[in-house]
């Protein structure tokens, strides 16, 4: 069972009353390194979107063909076809990709980029899913300081890049079986995603890239009702409820720190730019329809990766995954990263 998947996934997102406006996001720059400091780690905290190997094998789709087809060529650990934002924003700072801290006593030489400790179906909260949340994923972090794997030196010149990308809301929904009371949930949400990105800080990390939420009504496990056609309104609706609410937490906490450390990743705008115009960003390649995902399950029961007891395969994959945005029913292909990168690449400047 696609376990991971079913749990970065929101069935309905009760209708809230704050609709922010989407932001023109995707301005397209060329790519240059103009940064206040010059970092050369990256640490990485947060779900599936960033995981690159954290989540062990038995529990992961991400361990399964076709993940990882694209890149490296098998099943990683990745859940895409390939790269992720982690690998993205790890080329934007000029290092490898930081290696998983599951391998941290494996991989000894590759310590100097910086660390991920980003478990695939995790949240702030504990969620349906067994992995480490957000404060045990800072307190490996802390306790490889403690242990002086990285010093004071080392993490002022070090960028986080957090994600947080929806489970704690299908936890919660899954757990209360409605939506009842689900906009005083999201404020509990955001208030300890600010407890949390503050801890980051307080461990000496110079900047942190916070993401925001993407629009969750747009993943396949929500357009798919629509045939892959529309996205869900109410659900997005939730989704710019937490990012307003996350947008003034963070605006507050650069007043705290006076070197503004802190940096939203506007995701939601991102995605929005890419799904609208179909990814024609120059140089793109452009993307049939944005929101139908290139590895479906051959009915709802099943996902990306299934097989069956003969080991049949219960899903489909299309002929190129450069042609779509989603990879299954929560996550973008490497090509669909790729153009979230691009999106974001003028607030990536300011790093
Ligand atoms: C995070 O996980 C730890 C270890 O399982 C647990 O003790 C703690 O209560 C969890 N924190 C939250 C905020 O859920
Ligand atoms: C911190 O560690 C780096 C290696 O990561 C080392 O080059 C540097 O000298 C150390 N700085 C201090 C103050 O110990």
């Amino acid at each position: 069972m696609g376990t991971l998947q079913k749990l970065l996934f929101s069935s309905s997102f009760f209708s809230l009353l704050f609709l922010l406006s989407v932001v023109h996001g995707g301005h397209h720059h060329r790519h240059s390194h103009h940064f206040n400091f010059r970092p050369n780690k990256l640490f990485v905290f947060g779900d599936s979107y960033a995981d690159t190997g954290n989540t062990p094998k038995s529990l992961a789709s991400s361990w399964k063909i076709p993940y990882g087809i694209t890149f490296p060529g098998k099943p990683a650990g990745r859940f895409s076809d390939g790269r992720v934002l982690t690998d993205y924003l790890a080329r934007f700072i000029g290092v490898k990709s930081p290696i998983p801290y599951r391998l941290r006593n494996f991989a000894v030489n590759n310590l100097k980029y910086g660390m991920n400790f980003a478990y695939g179906g995790t949240g702030v909260f504990d969620t349906l899913f067994p992995g480490p949340n957000m404060t045990t994923q800072i307190d490996f972090f802390r306790q490889l300081i403690n242990d002086k794997v990285y010093n004071t030196t080392d993490l002022l010149s070090s960028v986080a890049l957090v994600t947080l990308s929806g489970n704690d809301y299908s936890t919660y929904i899954a757990r209360t079986g409605s939506t009842q009371a689900l906009q005083g949930f999201i404020t509990k949400v955001v208030n300890k995603y600010t407890v949390d990105l503050k801890r980051i800080k307080g461990l000496g990390v110079k900047k942190i890239a916070v993401c925001g939420l993407q629009p969750l009504g747009c993943l396949p496990s929500s357009t798919f009702a629509s045939s892959f056609q529309r996205c869900n309104g109410a659900d997005n609706k939730g989704v710019s409820f937490h990012n307003l609410l996350l947008k003034q937490k963070v605006a507050k906490l650069n007043k705290q720190t006076k070197d503004s450390s802190f940096l939203i990743l506007d995701l939601y705008s991102a995605f929005m730019t890419i799904l609208k115009n179909k990814g024609k960003h120059p140089g793109d390649s452009k993307f049939e329809n944005p929101l139908k995902p290139c590895c479906i399950g051959v009915s709802t029961e099943y996902s990306c990766g299934n097989v069956d007891e003969n080991g049949a395969k219960k899903y489909t994959v299309c002929d190129n995954p450069e042609a779509a945005f989603f990879w299954d029913r929560v996550h973008p292909t490497q090509q669909g990263w790729r153009s979230v990168y691009r999106a974001l690449q003028a607030t990536l400047k300011k790093l």
